[in-house]
């Protein structure tokens, strides 16, 4: 496994692979980020790991400082992986002094993660198209998790005919349904516990659903009656929206719908999602 920190050595290295898988991490990874290695493995000739923590993507007030960081480990478990390329710049390598061109996805970007976040996705479109011209990937391998950030990928993927690949893959859960984040670190064991509350409500719209239910307020209501029986749970925001355009919706129709959710627990904010086919 190469470990590389200039877009120059990248470049050359990169040069030696055909087709080429990329992961593109914050790094501190878990098993989330270790199922979109072993697909990327299982579908690529070679694979690429980036880890670097964006500061673009993060707001003012944000987590960036105390974002968590483990080179060691990271390079470690990608190792065992059987990773390729591991690309690790600084911020100054992808933000040099003067750097001033920035991507802004309109229309997707404007609610949900857009709203509550503003300009992180403008950061999160910028770094990803950076990544693409630097890896040159051939597929490119995101969460369902960040729900949002794989619909915005998608569309400057379309609109700006960048020749990639995204590859969507399922949430990873710990067995009592909190999805994987390494922003979990943060929480104490009780809004730990608390925080099964994000799946819990996600499931039991999703069971609405099942038996038939097909009004989004109804399906909002009983995210929200969840998240309201617990004292740890501050709601930014519920939804149920159209998986593509990811306006909310009055009726699920053919298309389905995403089912989000952004949750403070203290001072930790998790996010959710499961998509109703
Ligand atoms: O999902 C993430 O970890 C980040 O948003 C990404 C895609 C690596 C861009 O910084």
């Amino acid at each position: 496994m190469e470990i590389i920190d200039t877009i120059a050595a990248f470049r050359q290295a990169r040069a030696r692979f055909g087709e080429l898988g990329l992961v593109p991490t914050m790094g501190y990874l878990h098993a989330g980020h270790l199922s979109l290695v072993r697909r990327a493995k299982a579908e690529c000739g070679a694979v690429a790991t980036s880890i670097f923590v964006n500061p673009t993507q993060f707001g003012p007030n944000e987590d960036l400082e105390r974002y968590p960081r483990d080179m060691e480990r990271d390079l470690a478990l990608l190792r065992a992986e059987g990773v390729d390329l591991v690309f690790a710049p600084a911020a100054a390598e992808i933000y040099p002094q003067g750097f001033n061109t920035f991507i802004d996805v309109g229309g997707v970007t404007e609610m949900l993660e857009g709203a509550a976040r503003p300009g992180h996705f403008r950061g999160v479109a910028t770094v990803v198209c950076k990544l693409f011209m630097i890896v040159q990937p051939t597929r490119a391998y995101f969460g369902q998790k960040d729900a949002q950030q794989t619909v915005v990928v998608s569309k400057m993927i379309r609109d700006l005919n960048l020749p990639v690949e995204v590859v969507v893959c399922p949430t990873v859960r710990e067995p009592d349904g909190l999805a994987l984040s390494s922003r979990n670190t943060y929480l104490t064991p009780e809004q730990r516990q608390a925080a099964t509350v994000l799946s819990r409500a996600l499931t039991a719209a999703q069971r609405r659903y099942e038996q038939g239910e097909r009004n989004a307020e109804t399906l909002r209501e009983a995210m929200h009656s969840l998240l309201a029986a617990e004292p740890l749970a501050q709601v930014e925001y519920v939804s149920a929206a159209d998986p593509l355009t990811l306006h909310e919706l009055e009726v699920v129709g053919p298309r389905g719908a995403l089912l989000s959710l952004a949750v403070r627990i203290g001072a930790t904010r998790l996010i959710d999602n499961v998509a109703l086919e």
